[in-house]
C-alpha cells in the first residue's frame, strides 16, 4: 500500500491527476475504472487542463464506471452518466464508443449485470480503478454487509448513502433506493487501485479501513489485500493515521 499525503482536496486533486496521467502516457489505450461523487471532481478538472494544454489524450482511452443508480434515465441530471459527461467526457477528445456505464434503466437488470462484467473482461480488464470512499465504508455502492459480494449486482442503498447523497438532490426522498455497482471482486480485479481521499468526516472510517479487520462490515478494508492499491488522502482524512 502506498499513502501520499496532500494539504488539502485541491493538492489530493493534483497529486492523483498526477497518478493517473501517467498510467494514459504509458498506456495511451488503458482501461480507466471511474468514479462519481464529489472526490474526483478537483481530478477531472485537472485531466481537462492538462487535455487543453495537449499533454494528455484521451482518443484511445477506455472507461469504465463503478456504478449508476436505477431508474434513473441517463439524460437526468442526477444520473452518473450526466456528470460523466459533464464533468469529464463532453471536455476531452474521449471516444464515446469506448465509455461504460451500468445502464439504470434497463427492463432486464440481471441481464445488464451479466453484460456489464463481460463487457469490462472483452475490453481486457481495467488497469487502473479510481475510488473513493464512502462514510460507511463502501466503495463503488458495494454496502457494508456480511459478505464482499463479487460480480457486478443490483444493491439497496445504505440509509447513510441516501443521507450523504441527498445534498444532490431536491430532498433524501428523490434519492433512488437501488443502484448497479461493480462487485468488490470486479474492482479488486483491476491492476492498479487508485482512492482519493480528503476531509476530516472520512478520517475514521479511512483509518478503520486500512488499518483495521478485513471485513464485509467495512468494504473498503478489503483494499489492504490488493497488491497495488496507492491512497491521496489530504491532512484532515489522514487525521487519524500514523503516516
Ligand atoms: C461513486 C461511488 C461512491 C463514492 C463515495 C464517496 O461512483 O461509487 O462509492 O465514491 O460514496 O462519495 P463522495 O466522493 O461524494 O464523498
Amino acid at each position: 500500500m502506498k499513502i501520499y499525503r496532500a494539504h488539502n482536496y485541491q493538492d489530493m486533486s493534483r497529486k492523483a491527476a498526477n497518478i493517473l496521467s501517467a498510467q494514459i502516457i504509458i498506456k495511451p489505450d488503458c482501461v480507466l475504472g471511474l468514479a462519481t461523487g464529489s472526490s474526483p471532481i478537483g481530478i477531472y478538472d485537472q485531466l481537462v487542463e492538462w487535455y487543453k494544454k495537449d499533454d494528455l489524450d484521451f482518443s484511445r482511452v477506455k472507461t469504465v464506471n463503478l456504478d449508476e443508480y436505477v431508474g434513473i434515465d441517463e439524460d437526468n441530471p442526477q444520473s452518473y452518466h450526466y456528470f460523466m459527461k459533464q464533468n469529464l467526457f463532453s471536455r476531452v477528445n474521449i471516444d464515446m464508443k469506448n465509455v461504460h456505464i451500468p445502464e439504470g434503466t434497463n427492463p432486464d437488470m440481471e441481464g445488464e449485470c451479466l453484460s456489464y462484467e463481460r463487457a469490462i473482461e472483452s475490453i481486457g480488464g481495467i488497469d487502473m480503478q479510481l475510488l473513493g470512499l464512502g462514510p460507511n465504508g463502501h466503495i463503488g455502492f458495494n454496502e457494508p454487509g456480511e459478505c464482499f459480494t463479487r460480480k457486478t449486482h443490483i444493491v439497496d442503498l445504505a440509509e447513510s448513502t441516501i443521507e450523504a447523497n441527498k445534498r444532490f438532490f431536491e430532498d433524501a426522498s428523490q434519492v433512488p433506493r437501488q443502484a448497479i455497482t461493480m462487485g468488490i471482486g470486479t474492482i479488486m480485479k483491476a491492476k492498479k487501485i487508485l482512492m482519493v481521499v480528503d476531509g476530516e468526516k472520512k478520517a475514521k472510517v479511512l483509518k478503520e479501513a486500512l488499518t483495521g479487520e478485513v471485513t464485509p462490515k467495512v468494504p473498503a478494508s478489503i483494499l489492504q489485500l490488493h497488491p497495488d492499491f496507492t491512497l491521496v488522502a489530504d491532512d484532515e482524512a489522514l487525521k487519524y493515521m500514523n503516516v
